[in-house]
């Protein structure tokens, strides 16, 4: 007869640090059950009082600001992004990425990744996704590449990033061509302070200039 492990329970997280709490609770499991996490991070609810320290803006591109690093096992990090920003199409390093929306709202645009057989041929959209306020979106490598952005004209957008086990490198793909290049990912801040980092996944544009 198998064995059937009671489900946990974690209660609603009610500020950020209990939600750090909570996760880091979670990842201490070797294995990781996504529908838990995505739940848990559903469950805390948007304060701004709990992550305005975190929130920092940059008229260029959006930030990227460590909030937690989990004992190794994730980085928690809040992306600010200013109206029009936007991530360019990247993928995961093999990592759960979680993305809960703190304020505003963001689109997320999936691609499949590009096939070896075809060079040089534009990448597809497979799917289109609108993110609201709470709500908590998830990918792996496995799922394809995406790229997010704050649509708004009008409005900012912050937003809380899970990933698991952490990376400081991902690919970042030119929507065109397929053609990827690997991509350092920094902090503009760690723990509220500033840091010398920018690196955000670039945009072709982004990329061009850095060529
Ligand atoms: C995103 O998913 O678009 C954000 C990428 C990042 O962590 O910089």
């Amino acid at each position: 007869m198998t064995e059937t492990r009671p489900k946990p329970y974690y209660k609603e997280p009610s500020c950020l640090d209990e939600l750090v709490q909570t996760l880091t609770t979670i990842f201490d499991s070797e294995r990781i059950n996504v529908d838990e996490v995505r739940s848990v991070m559903t469950n805390y609810k948007s304060n701004e009082n709990d992550w305005a320290r975190f929130s920092k803006f940059d008229p260029h591109r959006y930030t990227r600001n460590l909030v937690d690093e989990g004992n190794g096992k994730f980085n928690l990090i809040v992306l600010c992004w200013g109206e029009g920003q936007g991530s360019g199409i990247h993928s995961h390093s093999d990592a759960h990425c979680f993305m809960k929306v703190l304020e505003g709202e963001l689109q997320e645009t999936m691609y499949a990744w590009p096939s070896e057989s075809e060079p040089d041929k534009e990448m597809q959209e497979s799917q289109k996704n609108m993110y609201n306020r709470d709500e908590v979106a998830y990918i792996c490598d496995a799922d394809g590449l995406h790229r997010v952005e704050n649509i708004s004209h009008v409005n900012q957008a912050v937003s809380l990033h899970l990933y698991s086990p952490p990376f400081d490198m991902c690919e970042c793909f030119d929507q065109r061509t397929g053609k990827k290049q690997k991509v350092k990912v920094t902090f503009w801040s760690k723990y509220g302070q500033r840091t010398h980092g920018q690196g955000a996944c670039r945009t072709p544009s982004e990329q061009a200039e850095n060529n």
